[in-house]
């Protein structure tokens, strides 16, 4: 029934351009000192093995984090995201649990890649709450395993959609949900804008953020317009062009990220950063990227 499994995308340019926009977004609500909820509708496992089997089928982690991981020319927010992906590949602590000794400007091999919970696991506070809800048990186990143990951290072996009304307002009122389904089932858009919808009507203050994949579908197509509908206090859409479909016109070209109340900062950065990232992940002459913004 669940036949996605991220561990074979992981560190795409897709969730480059993913990771990147919520380090910049949970950023801004750390700085802001207020505790916040992070709610990760889709979760994952957390994290990922890029010399596993299934990492290894396409190797696309080497068209997205491989082409950045030992560049010293990195715009500062690619280079903030580029920083949390090497700390995660650093050593633990040894089995009497000393840190382990890291010379300066050391990169590590890159041998793991961290999922959206490790991205968020990193940045946010002692003060903060994670809510993980991912539906396939092997995921959830995993997350289980290394997220249980947190204080204020929550995993839920649900269906994130019909979850997400569950943490909605929170207390205290201040949230980031990322919403990442797989799209495998042509539903996932339908349900997407449903939640979002609902959860506009529980926390209109939200920060909401949407991935969604560039494909030749219609209701891929369709799916910024109909969320822009939902977000009278702004929005910012950002999509990122690398590749051409196939010869049958089928295949991931790039991917997108919606934002509804995204942090007042977040459209400059990215303006910022999108010509160079765009030129890093082409993988095509026409490569391109897309950034509108609707400030409240
Ligand atoms: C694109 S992956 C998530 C990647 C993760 N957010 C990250 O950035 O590292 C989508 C995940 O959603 C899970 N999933 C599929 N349908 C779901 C549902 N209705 N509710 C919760 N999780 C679901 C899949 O098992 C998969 O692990």
């Amino acid at each position: 029934m669940l036949a996605y499994r991220h561990a074979f995308h992981a560190g795409n340019h897709a969730d480059v351009l993913k990771h990147l926009v919520l380090a910049q977004v949970l950023q801004y609500m750390v700085d802001k000192g207020k505790p916040f909820r992070y709610i990760d509708t889709h979760a994952g496992a957390g994290g990922y093995l890029l010399k596993g089997a299934q990492a290894q089928k396409n190797a696309e982690y080497r068209e997205g984090i491989g082409r950045l991981w030992s560049r010293a020319d990195m715009p500062a927010p690619v280079a903030d995201y580029v920083r949390l992906v090497h700390d995660f590949n650093l050593p633990g602590p040894d089995e009497q649990g000393n840190p382990p000794v890291i010379e300066k400007g050391y990169t590590p091999p890159l041998a793991l890649y961290p999922g959206s919970p490790s991205i968020a696991r990193a940045l946010l506070t002692p003060g903060d709450a994670l809510r993980l809800f991912e539906l396939h048990p092997a995921d959830a186990r995993t997350l289980m395993t290394h997220f249980g143990g947190r204080r204020n951290a929550q995993i839920l072996n649900e269906d994130g959609f019909a979850g997400l009304k569950s943490q909605l307002p929170p207390t205290p009122r201040r949230a980031v949900v990322l919403m990442d389904p797989s799209y495998e089932l042509v539903g996932d858009y339908g349900k997407t804008v449903a939640a979002l919808r609902d959860a506009m009507t529980r926390f209109a203050e939200g920060v909401y953020m949407v991935w969604y994949p560039q494909v030749s579908r219609v209701e891929a197509v369709q799916l910024p317009k109909r969320l822009s509908a939902l977000a009278p206090k702004g929005w910012l859409h950002v999509r990122m062009t690398v590749a051409q479909p196939n010869r049958q016109g089928f295949g991931l070209s790039g991917s997108g990220m919606f934002i509804l109340n995204p942090p007042w900062t977040l459209h400059a950065t990215l303006e910022a950063v999108l010509p160079w990232l765009t030129q890093q992940l082409a993988q095509f002459d026409g490569a391109s990227y897309h950034l509108e913004y609707q400030p409240a």
